[in-house]
């Protein structure tokens, strides 16, 4: 096992460039999870439950991890699943709820945690939908933003990395339910997803 690594499963090879390292990642990571924290400090609105961190699965589950395992406040966790449909390299807008949150959030302080704002139809769907049970407030966190592809107008609250029109893995982020589990974010070479 401990000749297993990225280069020897040849995952890495998929990639044309890192875009960004782990570590790189990691320490953004950090910072927003104590940003955040800080921020519902200050703000005197946290009950003692803290907010509920919602995770939207599944690309979210990398950057969700590791940013409530940063936030130092209490909080609750859930977890919501939406289907958008389209290619498998760009979403059609079309979305669906797929699995609800398990917990009410009337009055409670929610974030959202998201792993890229493409279109920004997910997220404008997502906060119409939330809103309208009536959330003490609502914010969204996004590791990656690609503010040149939106359909709708939308802007996260916090966001990791604004990043070009590329398409991007790893990190939770997939082609065809692979490459999630890569630690760093990169480009995926075409001919891994052009027929
Ligand atoms: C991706 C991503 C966001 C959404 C962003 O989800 O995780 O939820 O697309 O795109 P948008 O801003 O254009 O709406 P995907 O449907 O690929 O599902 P996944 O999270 O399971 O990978």
């Amino acid at each position: 096992m401990d000749k297993l690594n990225w280069e020897f499963t040849g995952m890495e090879h998929d990639l044309e460039s890192i875009l960004l390292t782990g570590e790189q990642i990691q320490s953004r990571v950090r910072e927003l999870a104590n940003l955040i924290a800080e921020d519902y400090m200050a703000d005197g609105g946290m009950d003692a439950r803290g907010p509920v961190v919602v995770c939207i699965l599944k690309g979210a589950v990398m950057f969700y991890a590791d940013l409530i395992r940063f936030m130092p406040i209490p909080i609750s966790i859930d977890f919501i699943s939406i289907s958008s449909y389209g290619s498998k390299t760009a979403s059609s807008g079309e979305v669906s709820l797929k699995k609800d949150l398990d917990g009410k959030i009337e009055g409670r302080v929610v974030l959202i945690v998201e792993d890229i704002v493409d279109s920004g139809l997910t997220l404008s769907y997502l906060l119409r939908m939330l809103s309208a049970r009536n959330p003490r407030s609502l914010k969204v966190a996004a590791l990656l933003d690609k503010p040149s592809r939106r359909r709708v107008p939308f802007q996260a609250d916090y966001i990791g990395f604004a990043i070009e029109d590329k398409f991007v893995v790893g990190y939770g982020l997939d082609f065809d339910q692979l490459y999630r589990n890569l630690p760093m974010i990169g480009v995926l070479k075409p001919e891994c997803y052009e027929p």
